[in-house]
């Protein structure tokens, strides 16, 4: 019998349960850089017993935007600040990973030459999240930022390896895991937060998203997050609608066997633990309901079982900085 509390070992990181923070952007850094706000917000969800904790979309090339109020990594300028970071967290025996990302960038007009540049960013971001404690990365090819692009054939259009065949639409992503692989250590954890599916006319099916994650798989991967387009689900409700996507991470164990991590809708210690025991999904991983309550997993460690407070209005994307409106401080 599985349960949401068990301690596992993922690769050669220990985890002290199942729950994962997912990455969420924090909306936090005047620079690009990490401060002592940013770090405080990751120290409070490492105290509250999330298991691992993967930081908000990092932008990792210079080719790239940022989001607004982002994180950046793109050079080796702020490692001590990731390096506080990473301290903080390993204090209260969380893990913590790096979601390596590109916000955007031109699918069809990059040259292949400047592929091989991207790929070279990601490895190095991977190479020098390493150099500053992160336990891993995450590379982020999911909810139609970058990555997520190539693997959709309504937006990749490109008539040359990179694009075509679900293997080829694939390809760049088999390239970061290994250029990422060849600059770290072999017990460094790889994951991907990947789209099973983007909801648009001649999109992404699952043929694309099994060829994409069995190449993965063999070439590497310690871990698959599962989600897609339209990821934060508004209306979610304990016992009803609970864990959306978890059809797509179901299929995807009949194709894989490597740990699957489902995101999206968790509130209920009773759907999740339901959902590990009835399937073969190793791990599950939130997001607003920790924005709402950073201590949800101690409160449940705790005794006090009742489902997670978030009522999935996602105010929290519309405030300064990521907050929940019902913790903001009236002013
Ligand atoms: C404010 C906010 C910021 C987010 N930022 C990211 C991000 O940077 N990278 C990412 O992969 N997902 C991001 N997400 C999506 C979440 O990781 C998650 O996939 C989604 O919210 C569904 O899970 P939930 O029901 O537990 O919130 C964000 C979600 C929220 C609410």
């Amino acid at each position: 019998m599985k349960t949401i509390f068990d301690g596992t070992v993922l690769g050669a990181i220990p985890l002290k349960n199942r729950i994962w923070r997912s990455a969420t952007w924090l909306a936090l850094s005047q620079d690009g850089r990490v401060n002592d706000t940013i770090i405080r917000t990751y120290e409070v969800l490492a105290k509250g017993q999330a298991a691992a904790i993967v930081t908000g979309l990092v932008s990792i090339s210079p080719m790239d935007e940022s989001l607004p109020g982002g994180v950046c990594f793109r050079d080796d300028s702020d490692l001590e600040g990731h390096r506080r970071l990473t301290e903080s967290v390993h204090r209260y025996g969380a893990r913590i990973y790096l979601q390596a990302g590109m916000v955007d960038g031109d699918v069809n007009g990059w040259s292949r030459e400047q592929i091989r540049t991207i790929v070279g960013h990601f490895g190095d971001a991977a190479e020098r999240a390493e150099k500053a404690g992160y336990d891993g990365v995450q590379i982020h090819a999911a909810h139609f930022f970058f990555l997520s692009k190539f693997l959709s054939p309504a937006v990749n259009k490109r008539k040359d390896s990179y694009g075509g065949s679900p293997e080829d639409r694939a390809r760049i992503l088999v390239e970061i895991l290994r250029d990422m692989r060849a600059k770290t250590r072999p017990e460094f954890s790889i994951i991907i937060k990947i789209n099973a599916s983007d909801f648009l006319p001649g999109g992404l099916e699952d043929r694309d998203f099994f060829t994409a994650c069995k190449m993965l798989a063999v070439n590497g991967i310690d871990a698959i997050e599962v989600s897609a387009n339209g990821t934060s689900v508004s209306g979610v409700k304990a016992g009803v609608n609970e864990a959306y996507f978890s059809d797509y991470a179901d299929a995807l164990k009949a194709e894989v066997d490597i740990p699957v991590i489902l995101v999206g809708g968790h509130r209920s210690i009773e759907a999740m633990n339901r959902l590990l025991n009835e399937t073969d999904i190793e791990y599950l991983s939130m997001s607003r309901p920790l924005i709402r309550e950073p201590d949800l997993m101690q409160r449940w460690m705790d005794g006090d079982s009742r489902p997670a407070l978030c009522i999935s209005c996602n105010s929290c994307y519309r405030t300064d900085g990521h907050t929940c409106i019902f913790n903001s401080k009236k002013k």
